[in-house]
């Protein structure tokens, strides 16, 4: 814990916590999913679907990096095992198509789960915004990943012909 970093926010940090790791949950989830979708991807454009899968992926790995560091810093612990980030995700879920040619079944599938991201992300943003407590650090690193999460939008999207 950084002590001053916590005695600062310490009003919201409990709960600041507790969402910064349901967000955290749904990052390695999302991370699981890409990851997944990216090595099974099959048929004749399975390179160029898995190039795009697999650097989404990283860039979700990355945001449950960055999120597990701000809740050290706040006091807090990233939640330690599979059952808790399951049961505390916002969408423990990606269901990824059978056909594993089915680029659009796929693409759909982590479009639902961006579009979910953003929407946690946007919740995550009025919380900070509508405390008494700022938390400037945090809200700058949530506008971050936001940001990412909508440019993965707009990238499922271009393939997707939308
Ligand atoms: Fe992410
Ligand atoms: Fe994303």
């Amino acid at each position: 814990m950084a002590q001053k970093t916590r005695e600062l926010v310490k009003d919201i940090a409990d709960e600041l916590i507790r969402l910064l790791n349901k967000a955290y949950a749904d990052e390695l989830i999302a991370y699981f999913y890409y990851k997944t979708a990216a090595l099974l991807v099959k048929g004749i454009h399975a390179n160029t679907i898995a190039d795009q899968l697999e650097e989404i992926a990283q860039e979700e790995l990355e945001h449950s990096e960055e999120l597990a560091e701000r809740i050290i810093q706040l006091g807090g612990e990233p939640l330690d095992d599979w059952d808790a980030i399951t049961k505390n995700a916002n969408y423990p879920k990606i269901d990824i198509p059978e056909d594993r040619s089915d680029y659009v079944g796929i693409l759909k599938a982590v479009h639902v789960a961006e579009q979910g991201a953003i929407g946690v992300y946007d919740d995550l943003m009025k919380f900070l915004q509508s405390s008494q407590t700022k938390d400037p650090v945090t809200t700058h690193l949530i506008r971050h990943i936001m940001g990412e999460e909508m440019h993965h939008e707009e990238e499922i999207e271009t393939l997707l012909g939308l």
